[in-house]
């Protein structure tokens, strides 16, 4: 069995090689020339740890081959799934432009049964919808499923999440076209829920927003902890133990970033407002977000004495730790900010810039040292293990005013006072 994946981003890749470890022959596909043209050497066009070498093993087997060419790639594989984009538009709707694309090219090029595999996420319906693409664009009548199979990986985390996966769903309207699915996965061991196509579109929305809750509430009660001097880590941990609730996403900070999160939520917004029902919780969610940053930078004003005229640092700009992904990153919106309130912004990251040219209101510094020189405060907002683990005093001297905000509570407080900074997290004081 042939398989073919279309998108080469961060799900695609993970999923084009995790079926080649599972030992199938695969395609990769993609639109982007400089992208295919790393790939084909050898080289992984974004930053995932663990993939590069998988992909070198794949490419020295001839397992796994990269083209721009989806024709070929339609009339020689069995199973076709779909990893393109699926981004917001500006009115928060999604843009299926590149999934409708995709599904006229297959059915343009069909020239056999075909499984079609959705792992892009994509709104309530949509599955249906690109089989009606797919069918209106064939030359000749050819029998075609779609399944949906949505994807919960964690970028930073792709080829662990996919090889060891809490549940693998499989939606789809004929059981023939979902066992074929399911038995691709059959040496992984994670349970396998068999749904209706819709079901499964809507259990990746209801994941991620779900995250993405647990998060806003342990934010929001972050600032009634930082009002009554508890320390909302032991409140996490609490509340934690309880296996009704989990310690899982109950870390509080600056906030959710990432590709995924603020879009499938403003699309979960509009499968509500598009059936006329007012979603309560969701708006809830995404204003806690919002003004986490405001809570953040008012902090600072009040500390710093007004942040014009002061130099501040930025530790971290990727949306979380072990990705190159700034989409959404809540450093971003800080930066944007502190610049706009006149502050002299400097900002280091380990990975990002290595992989990305950015115009930032910012100076990037190469090295985490000059992040450090002449600031009035260092603001932590990715919890890189090199921040977490760097010797934090070699630095202070270099520091106008040793201060520490840690956005992301990931320092050790109590260690980092003890040595002379002022440090501050949220929901922290001691
Ligand atoms: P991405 O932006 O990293 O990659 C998408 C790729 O699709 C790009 O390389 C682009 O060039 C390619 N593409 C666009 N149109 C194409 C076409 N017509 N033919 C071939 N290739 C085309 O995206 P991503 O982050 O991998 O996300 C893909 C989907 O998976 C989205 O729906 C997203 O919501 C979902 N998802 C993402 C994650 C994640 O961690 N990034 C996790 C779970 C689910
Ligand atoms: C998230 C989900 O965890 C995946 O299951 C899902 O597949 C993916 O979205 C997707 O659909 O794209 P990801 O965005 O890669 O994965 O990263 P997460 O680890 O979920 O973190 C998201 C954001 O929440 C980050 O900005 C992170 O810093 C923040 N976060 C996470 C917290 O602020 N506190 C926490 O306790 C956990």
């Amino acid at each position: 069995m042939n398989i073919a994946v279309i998108g080469m981003g961060y799900v695609g890749i993970t999923t084009a090689l995790l079926f080649c470890k599972l030992k199938y022959k695969v395609v990769g596909v993609d639109t982007n020339a400089s992208k295919l043209e790393q790939l084909q050497k050898g080289r992984l066009p974004l930053y995932e740890p663990g993939l590069e070498e998988l992909l070198n093993r794949h490419l020295t087997q001839h397992t796994i081959a990269f083209t721009s060419d989806i024709e070929q790639a339609v009339k020689t594989c069995d199973i076709i799934f779909i990893t393109v984009g699926t981004p917001s538009k500006a009115d928060g709707f999604t843009d299926l432009r590149y999934i409708k694309e995709v599904a006229g090219s297959i059915g343009r090029y069909q020239n056999a049964y075909k499984i079609v595999v959705m792992k892009s996420t994509v709104p309530v319906g949509t599955s249906e919808k690109v089989r009606e693409w797919v069918i209106e664009n064939q030359s000749q009548p050819f029998s075609v499923d779609v399944v949906c199979n949505p994807e919960f990986l964690r970028e930073g985390m792709a080829l662990y999440d996919a090889l060891h996966p809490d549940r693998i769903i499989i939606g789809a309207e004929r059981a023939e076209a979902a066992e074929k699915i399911k038995y691709l996965y059959t040496s992984i061991a994670s349970p396998k829920l068999i749904t209706r196509l819709r079901t499964a579109e809507l259990i990746k929305y209801t994941a991620n927003a779900f995250l993405a809750l647990k998060i806003s509430y342990i934010n929001e009660i972050g600032r009634l902890c930082d009002a009554h001097g508890v320390d909302v880590g032991d409140v996490a941990d609490g509340i934690g133990m309880d296996q009704r609730i989990g310690r899982a996403f109950l870390n509080a900070g600056i906030g959710w970033g990432g590709s995924c999160f603020p879009k499938d939520i403003a699309s979960l917004m509009h499968m509500f407002e598009q059936k006329n029902i007012k979603p309560d919780i969701l708006p809830a969610v995404q204003r806690v977000n919002e003004t986490q940053v405001t809570y953040y930078i008012q902090r600072l004003e009040k500390l710093l004495g007004g942040v014009q005229g002061k130099n501040i640092s930025v530790l971290g700009i990727a949306f979380k730790p072990n990705t190159d992904d700034i989409r959404e990153a809540p450093a971003m919106k800080v930066i944007q900010k502190l610049h706009q309130k006149g502050a002299y912004l400097k900002v280091y990251d380990p990975v990002v810039f290595k992989h990305r040219q950015l115009q930032l209101p910012a100076m990037v510094c190469t090295k985490v040292e000059e992040a450090f020189e002449e600031s009035d405060c260092i603001f932590l907002l990715t919890e890189w293990d090199s921040f977490v683990q760097m010797n934090w005093e070699q630095y202070l001297p270099l520091m106008k005013t040793p201060m520490i905000m840690d956005g992301r509570n990931a320092l050790d407080g109590h260690a980092l006072r003890q040595i002379g900074y002022m440090y501050y997290g949220i929901g922290k004081n001691e």
